[in-house]
Protein backbone atom coordinates (compact mmCIF):
# COMPACT_ATOMS: atom_id res chain seq x y z
CA UNK A 1 0.00 0.00 0.00
CA UNK A 2 2.77 2.14 -0.87
CA UNK A 3 3.08 4.49 -3.99
CA UNK A 4 5.37 7.66 -5.03
CA UNK A 5 3.90 10.37 -7.66
CA UNK A 6 5.17 13.41 -9.45
CA UNK A 7 3.61 16.34 -10.42
CA UNK A 8 5.05 19.80 -12.11
CA UNK A 9 3.38 23.14 -10.80
CA UNK A 10 1.39 25.10 -13.31
CA UNK A 11 0.98 29.05 -14.38
CA UNK A 12 -2.47 30.58 -14.44
CA UNK A 13 -2.99 32.49 -17.53
CA UNK A 14 -6.37 32.98 -17.05
CA UNK A 15 -6.85 32.80 -13.60
CA UNK A 16 -8.87 30.84 -10.87
CA UNK A 17 -9.61 33.93 -8.37
CA UNK A 18 -13.02 32.91 -6.11
CA UNK A 19 -15.36 29.68 -5.13
CA UNK A 20 -18.85 29.29 -5.34
CA UNK A 21 -18.42 26.28 -3.06
CA UNK A 22 -15.51 25.70 -0.51
CA UNK A 23 -15.83 22.71 1.10
CA UNK A 24 -15.98 21.13 -2.47
CA UNK A 25 -13.67 24.06 -3.78
CA UNK A 26 -15.90 24.58 -6.92
CA UNK A 27 -14.98 27.70 -8.84
CA UNK A 28 -16.62 30.64 -9.98
CA UNK A 29 -15.13 30.42 -13.43
CA UNK A 30 -13.61 28.49 -15.42
CA UNK A 31 -9.71 28.74 -15.97
CA UNK A 32 -6.57 28.17 -18.03
CA UNK A 33 -2.79 27.04 -17.43
CA UNK A 34 0.58 25.89 -18.58
CA UNK A 35 2.00 23.24 -16.71
CA UNK A 36 5.90 24.05 -15.94
CA UNK A 37 8.50 21.92 -16.20
CA UNK A 38 10.75 23.67 -13.77
CA UNK A 39 9.07 23.13 -10.37
CA UNK A 40 7.94 20.23 -9.36
CA UNK A 41 6.77 18.02 -5.90
CA UNK A 42 7.79 14.27 -5.09
CA UNK A 43 5.31 12.62 -2.69
CA UNK A 44 5.33 8.93 -1.57
CA UNK A 45 2.33 7.31 0.60
CA UNK A 46 2.33 4.13 2.50
CA UNK A 47 -0.61 3.16 4.10
CA UNK A 48 -0.02 1.35 7.24
CA UNK A 49 -1.94 -1.17 9.63
CA UNK A 50 0.26 0.13 12.74
CA UNK A 51 0.02 3.81 12.12
CA UNK A 52 -2.84 5.91 14.92
CA UNK A 53 -2.25 8.89 13.36
CA UNK A 54 -1.67 10.35 9.65
CA UNK A 55 2.18 11.71 9.69
CA UNK A 56 3.11 14.06 7.11
CA UNK A 57 6.98 15.13 6.21
CA UNK A 58 7.77 18.09 4.20
CA UNK A 59 10.79 18.42 2.81
CA UNK A 60 11.99 15.90 5.83
CA UNK A 61 10.75 17.68 8.41
CA UNK A 62 7.73 16.61 10.24
CA UNK A 63 4.75 18.90 9.58
CA UNK A 64 2.01 19.86 12.45
CA UNK A 65 -0.83 21.86 12.63
CA UNK A 66 -3.12 23.62 9.44
CA UNK A 67 -0.92 21.83 7.31
CA UNK A 68 -0.89 19.13 8.28
CA UNK A 69 -4.42 18.78 8.92
CA UNK A 70 -4.89 20.04 5.30
CA UNK A 71 -3.26 16.92 4.18
CA UNK A 72 -5.28 14.80 6.75
CA UNK A 73 -8.63 16.17 5.91
CA UNK A 74 -7.63 15.08 1.96
CA UNK A 75 -6.22 11.73 2.81
CA UNK A 76 -10.04 11.45 4.17
CA UNK A 77 -11.70 11.72 0.67
CA UNK A 78 -9.14 9.08 -0.65
CA UNK A 79 -10.09 6.74 2.50
CA UNK A 80 -13.66 7.10 2.46
CA UNK A 81 -13.96 6.33 -1.93
CA UNK A 82 -11.46 3.45 -0.64
CA UNK A 83 -13.71 1.98 2.14
CA UNK A 84 -10.39 1.99 3.97
CA UNK A 85 -11.40 4.29 6.71
CA UNK A 86 -9.58 2.61 9.21
CA UNK A 87 -5.82 3.15 7.59
CA UNK A 88 -3.67 6.12 8.61
CA UNK A 89 -0.54 7.22 6.57
CA UNK A 90 2.81 8.05 6.37
CA UNK A 91 3.36 10.36 3.52
CA UNK A 92 6.90 12.37 2.72
CA UNK A 93 6.96 15.35 0.23
CA UNK A 94 9.43 17.24 -1.40
CA UNK A 95 8.92 20.53 -3.23
CA UNK A 96 11.37 21.23 -5.93
CA UNK A 97 9.62 24.86 -5.46
CA UNK A 98 9.06 27.52 -2.57
CA UNK A 99 6.18 26.74 -0.13
CA UNK A 100 3.54 28.64 0.02
CA UNK A 101 4.75 31.63 -1.69
CA UNK A 102 3.21 32.60 -5.10
CA UNK A 103 4.80 29.32 -6.59
CA UNK A 104 2.07 27.24 -7.18
CA UNK A 105 3.12 24.65 -4.54
CA UNK A 106 -0.47 23.77 -3.53
CA UNK A 107 -0.49 22.74 -6.99
CA UNK A 108 2.22 20.26 -7.73
CA UNK A 109 1.82 19.19 -3.58
CA UNK A 110 -1.89 18.24 -4.23
CA UNK A 111 -1.20 16.60 -7.67
CA UNK A 112 1.33 14.58 -6.39
CA UNK A 113 -0.93 13.39 -3.18
CA UNK A 114 -3.68 12.86 -5.02
CA UNK A 115 -1.71 10.68 -7.41
CA UNK A 116 0.49 8.69 -5.09
CA UNK A 117 -2.38 8.34 -2.49
CA UNK A 118 -5.38 6.64 -5.07
CA UNK A 119 -2.72 4.28 -6.12
CA UNK A 120 -1.42 3.27 -2.75
CA UNK A 121 -4.94 2.64 -1.54
CA UNK A 122 -5.65 0.82 -4.68
CA UNK A 123 -8.51 3.16 -6.60
CA UNK A 124 -8.30 3.71 -10.22
CA UNK A 125 -6.49 6.57 -11.21
CA UNK A 126 -7.44 7.70 -14.77
CA UNK A 127 -7.09 11.22 -15.26
CA UNK A 128 -10.63 13.20 -15.09
CA UNK A 129 -11.09 11.13 -11.45
CA UNK A 130 -7.86 11.99 -10.37
CA UNK A 131 -8.37 15.67 -11.36
CA UNK A 132 -11.62 16.12 -9.24
CA UNK A 133 -10.32 14.31 -6.58
CA UNK A 134 -7.15 16.75 -7.12
CA UNK A 135 -9.39 19.64 -7.17
CA UNK A 136 -10.99 18.98 -3.67
CA UNK A 137 -7.03 19.65 -1.62
CA UNK A 138 -6.59 22.52 -3.88
CA UNK A 139 -7.86 24.18 -6.77
CA UNK A 140 -5.23 24.87 -9.30
CA UNK A 141 -3.76 21.66 -8.22
CA UNK A 142 -6.33 19.77 -10.49
CA UNK A 143 -4.87 21.32 -13.70
CA UNK A 144 -1.71 19.95 -12.58
CA UNK A 145 -2.51 16.32 -13.72
CA UNK A 146 -2.53 17.16 -17.50
CA UNK A 147 0.86 18.91 -19.21
CA UNK A 148 0.82 21.30 -21.25
CA UNK A 149 -2.00 23.96 -21.46
CA UNK A 150 -4.79 23.02 -19.48
CA UNK A 151 -8.66 24.44 -18.71
CA UNK A 152 -10.24 23.55 -15.68
CA UNK A 153 -14.28 23.45 -16.49
CA UNK A 154 -16.11 25.44 -13.70
CA UNK A 155 -18.64 22.67 -13.98
CA UNK A 156 -22.72 23.21 -12.98
CA UNK A 157 -23.45 20.13 -10.87
CA UNK A 158 -23.85 20.93 -7.09
CA UNK A 159 -21.67 18.13 -6.63
CA UNK A 160 -18.70 18.69 -8.37
CA UNK A 161 -18.81 15.50 -10.73
CA UNK A 162 -18.13 17.94 -13.84
CA UNK A 163 -15.48 20.55 -12.32
CA UNK A 164 -12.13 19.27 -13.34
CA UNK A 165 -9.40 19.48 -15.37
CA UNK A 166 -9.52 18.73 -19.37
CA UNK A 167 -6.28 19.29 -21.32
CA UNK A 168 -6.29 21.82 -24.40
CA UNK A 169 -2.76 21.45 -26.31
CA UNK A 170 -0.08 19.02 -24.74
CA UNK A 171 3.34 20.34 -23.53
CA UNK A 172 4.98 19.72 -26.97
CA UNK A 173 2.30 21.73 -28.69
CA UNK A 174 4.44 25.38 -28.59
CA UNK A 175 7.89 25.94 -27.60
CA UNK A 176 7.55 28.37 -25.01
CA UNK A 177 9.69 29.77 -22.13
CA UNK A 178 8.25 31.08 -18.99
CA UNK A 179 10.91 33.00 -16.58
CA UNK A 180 10.15 32.77 -12.69
CA UNK A 181 11.33 36.05 -11.49
CA UNK A 182 12.31 35.33 -7.67
CA UNK A 183 12.06 38.21 -5.62
CA UNK A 184 10.77 36.66 -2.20
CA UNK A 185 10.57 32.83 -0.98
CA UNK A 186 8.99 33.88 2.08
CA UNK A 187 5.60 32.49 2.73
CA UNK A 188 2.56 34.94 1.92
CA UNK A 189 0.89 36.62 4.51
CA UNK A 190 -2.64 36.04 2.98
CA UNK A 191 -2.85 32.77 1.71
CA UNK A 192 -4.65 31.59 -1.71
CA UNK A 193 -7.60 30.53 -0.18
CA UNK A 194 -7.76 33.29 2.49
CA UNK A 195 -7.54 35.98 -0.60
CA UNK A 196 -9.89 34.79 -2.60
CA UNK A 197 -12.61 34.17 0.02
CA UNK A 198 -12.01 38.01 1.34
CA UNK A 199 -12.03 39.55 -2.29
CA UNK A 200 -15.47 37.08 -3.37
CA UNK A 201 -17.22 38.76 0.00
CA UNK A 202 -15.97 42.18 -0.10
CA UNK A 203 -14.60 43.50 -3.01
CA UNK A 204 -17.09 45.35 -5.38
CA UNK A 205 -14.63 44.65 -8.05
CA UNK A 206 -15.36 41.15 -8.28
CA UNK A 207 -17.84 40.39 -10.39
CA UNK A 208 -16.50 42.95 -13.26
CA UNK A 209 -14.18 40.18 -12.87
CA UNK A 210 -16.13 36.63 -12.90
CA UNK A 211 -17.98 38.99 -16.47
CA UNK A 212 -15.11 38.90 -17.74
CA UNK A 213 -13.82 35.77 -17.95
CA UNK A 214 -15.59 33.97 -20.99
CA UNK A 215 -14.29 36.69 -23.75
CA UNK A 216 -10.64 36.22 -22.36
CA UNK A 217 -11.07 32.61 -22.25
CA UNK A 218 -12.14 32.10 -26.09
CA UNK A 219 -9.77 34.75 -27.29
CA UNK A 220 -6.59 32.99 -25.30
CA UNK A 221 -7.57 29.58 -26.92
CA UNK A 222 -7.50 30.67 -30.34
CA UNK A 223 -4.33 32.39 -29.61
CA UNK A 224 -3.17 28.85 -28.53
CA UNK A 225 -4.66 26.72 -31.41
CA UNK A 226 -2.74 29.40 -33.54
CA UNK A 227 0.02 29.70 -31.55
CA UNK A 228 -0.28 33.82 -32.07
CA UNK A 229 2.21 34.64 -29.19
CA UNK A 230 1.01 38.57 -29.24
CA UNK A 231 -2.40 37.73 -28.63
CA UNK A 232 -1.70 34.97 -25.73
CA UNK A 233 0.23 37.33 -23.86
CA UNK A 234 -1.64 40.42 -23.96
CA UNK A 235 -4.50 38.30 -22.66
CA UNK A 236 -2.57 36.74 -19.74
CA UNK A 237 -0.82 39.91 -18.87
CA UNK A 238 -4.70 41.79 -18.93
CA UNK A 239 -6.53 38.79 -16.80
CA UNK A 240 -3.49 38.79 -14.45
CA UNK A 241 -3.62 42.72 -13.94
CA UNK A 242 -7.28 42.26 -13.21
CA UNK A 243 -7.18 39.44 -10.82
CA UNK A 244 -4.83 41.58 -8.77
CA UNK A 245 -6.94 44.85 -9.07
CA UNK A 246 -9.84 42.75 -6.97
CA UNK A 247 -7.71 42.46 -3.73
CA UNK A 248 -7.10 46.50 -3.95
CA UNK A 249 -10.91 47.15 -3.30
CA UNK A 250 -11.74 43.96 -0.96
CA UNK A 251 -12.12 45.10 2.54
CA UNK A 252 -9.48 45.11 4.13
CA UNK A 253 -7.53 45.42 0.96
CA UNK A 254 -4.48 43.65 0.13
CA UNK A 255 -1.75 43.26 -2.22
CA UNK A 256 0.28 40.13 -3.32
CA UNK A 257 2.73 42.79 -5.27
CA UNK A 258 6.40 44.15 -3.29
CA UNK A 259 7.64 47.48 -4.73
CA UNK A 260 10.22 45.00 -7.03
CA UNK A 261 7.12 43.34 -8.24
CA UNK A 262 6.42 46.86 -10.16
CA UNK A 263 9.39 47.44 -11.53
CA UNK A 264 9.61 44.17 -13.29
CA UNK A 265 6.97 44.64 -14.69
CA UNK A 266 8.08 48.01 -15.61
CA UNK A 267 10.65 45.98 -17.06
CA UNK A 268 8.81 44.01 -19.46
CA UNK A 269 6.83 47.01 -20.45
CA UNK A 270 10.31 48.72 -21.99
CA UNK A 271 11.07 45.33 -23.37
CA UNK A 272 8.27 45.57 -25.65
CA UNK A 273 8.65 49.04 -26.41
CA UNK A 274 12.21 47.62 -27.24
CA UNK A 275 10.41 45.51 -29.76
CA UNK A 276 11.05 42.55 -27.51
CA UNK A 277 8.02 40.41 -27.31
CA UNK A 278 7.51 39.51 -23.66
CA UNK A 279 4.70 39.36 -21.20
CA UNK A 280 3.88 39.07 -17.58
CA UNK A 281 1.78 37.14 -14.85
CA UNK A 282 2.14 36.77 -11.36
CA UNK A 283 -0.62 34.52 -8.84
CA UNK A 284 -0.98 34.93 -5.33
CA UNK A 285 2.58 36.70 -4.44
CA UNK A 286 5.18 39.12 -5.52
CA UNK A 287 6.83 37.31 -7.98
CA UNK A 288 6.76 37.74 -11.50
CA UNK A 289 6.54 35.18 -14.60
CA UNK A 290 7.63 36.39 -17.49
CA UNK A 291 6.19 34.89 -20.64
CA UNK A 292 8.72 34.67 -24.31
CA UNK A 293 9.83 32.59 -27.21
CA UNK A 294 13.41 30.76 -26.70
CA UNK A 295 14.36 33.57 -29.37
CA UNK A 296 14.73 36.21 -26.99
CA UNK A 297 16.14 34.16 -23.95
CA UNK A 298 19.68 36.21 -23.64
CA UNK A 299 18.34 39.50 -24.19
CA UNK A 300 15.06 38.85 -21.53
CA UNK A 301 17.49 36.79 -18.92
CA UNK A 302 19.80 40.10 -19.16
CA UNK A 303 17.22 42.40 -18.87
CA UNK A 304 15.46 40.89 -15.82
CA UNK A 305 18.42 39.78 -13.88
CA UNK A 306 19.49 43.32 -13.75
CA UNK A 307 16.59 44.63 -12.03
CA UNK A 308 17.12 45.90 -8.57
CA UNK A 309 15.68 43.24 -6.09
CA UNK A 310 15.97 40.18 -8.36
CA UNK A 311 17.78 37.23 -6.36
CA UNK A 312 17.02 34.69 -9.34
CA UNK A 313 15.24 33.71 -12.52
CA UNK A 314 14.48 30.26 -12.91
CA UNK A 315 12.98 29.18 -16.70
CA UNK A 316 10.50 26.63 -17.59
CA UNK A 317 9.11 25.04 -20.61
CA UNK A 318 5.87 23.50 -20.90
CA UNK A 319 6.05 20.69 -18.49
CA UNK A 320 4.38 16.96 -18.21
CA UNK A 321 1.18 15.66 -16.68
CA UNK A 322 1.44 13.46 -13.19
CA UNK A 323 3.53 10.29 -13.62
CA UNK A 324 4.26 7.91 -11.10
CA UNK A 325 7.45 6.72 -10.16
P1 LIG B 1 1.24 28.45 -3.36
O1 LIG B 1 1.37 29.75 -4.08
O2 LIG B 1 2.58 27.88 -3.00
O3 LIG B 1 0.36 27.47 -4.07
P2 LIG B 1 -0.95 28.49 -1.44
O4 LIG B 1 -1.33 29.57 -0.47
O5 LIG B 1 -1.89 28.22 -2.53
O6 LIG B 1 0.51 28.83 -1.97
O7 LIG B 1 -0.77 27.11 -0.70
C1 LIG B 1 0.23 26.85 0.22
C2 LIG B 1 -0.20 25.65 1.03
O8 LIG B 1 -0.21 24.48 0.22
C3 LIG B 1 0.77 25.31 2.15
O9 LIG B 1 0.55 26.14 3.28
C4 LIG B 1 0.40 23.85 2.39
O10 LIG B 1 -0.76 23.76 3.19
C5 LIG B 1 0.06 23.34 0.99
N1 LIG B 1 1.19 22.60 0.40
C6 LIG B 1 2.30 23.10 -0.19
N2 LIG B 1 3.13 22.11 -0.61
C7 LIG B 1 2.54 20.94 -0.27
C8 LIG B 1 2.90 19.56 -0.43
N3 LIG B 1 4.03 19.20 -1.04
N4 LIG B 1 2.05 18.63 0.05
C9 LIG B 1 0.88 19.00 0.64
N5 LIG B 1 0.49 20.27 0.83
C10 LIG B 1 1.30 21.25 0.38
C1 LIG C 1 -3.81 33.18 -8.01
O1 LIG C 1 -5.46 26.77 -5.95
O2 LIG C 1 -3.80 27.88 -4.43
O3 LIG C 1 -2.71 31.10 -8.24
O4 LIG C 1 -8.03 26.22 -4.10
O5 LIG C 1 -7.80 27.56 -2.02
O6 LIG C 1 -6.08 25.84 -2.60
P1 LIG C 1 -7.08 26.83 -3.11
O7 LIG C 1 -6.24 27.98 -3.88
P2 LIG C 1 -5.15 27.87 -5.03
O8 LIG C 1 -5.38 29.28 -5.76
C2 LIG C 1 -4.64 29.67 -6.88
C3 LIG C 1 -4.88 31.12 -7.20
C4 LIG C 1 -3.98 31.69 -8.27
C5 LIG C 1 -4.59 31.56 -9.66
C6 LIG C 1 -4.55 30.19 -10.32
O9 LIG C 1 -3.64 29.40 -10.07
O10 LIG C 1 -5.43 29.95 -11.15
CO1 LIG D 1 -1.72 27.59 -4.43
Amino acid sequence: MKATAKAHTNIALIKYWGKRDEPLILPMNNSLSLTLDGFHTTTSVAFQDRLTADQFYLNNRLVEGAESRRVSIFLDLIRKEAGRTDVCAEVHSTNHVPTAAGFASSASGFAALAAAASKAIGLPVNEQELSILTRQGSGSACRSIYGGFVEWEKGTKADGSDSHAVPVAPADHWDLRVAAVVLSSDEKKVLSREGMKRTVDTSPFYPAWVQSIPDDLEAIKEGIAEKDFEKVGEIAEANCLRMHATTLAANPPFSYWHSTTLSIMQAVRQLRSDGIPAFFTIDAGPNVKVLYTPEHEDIIRNTLQNVPGVHDIKVSRPGQGVSFI
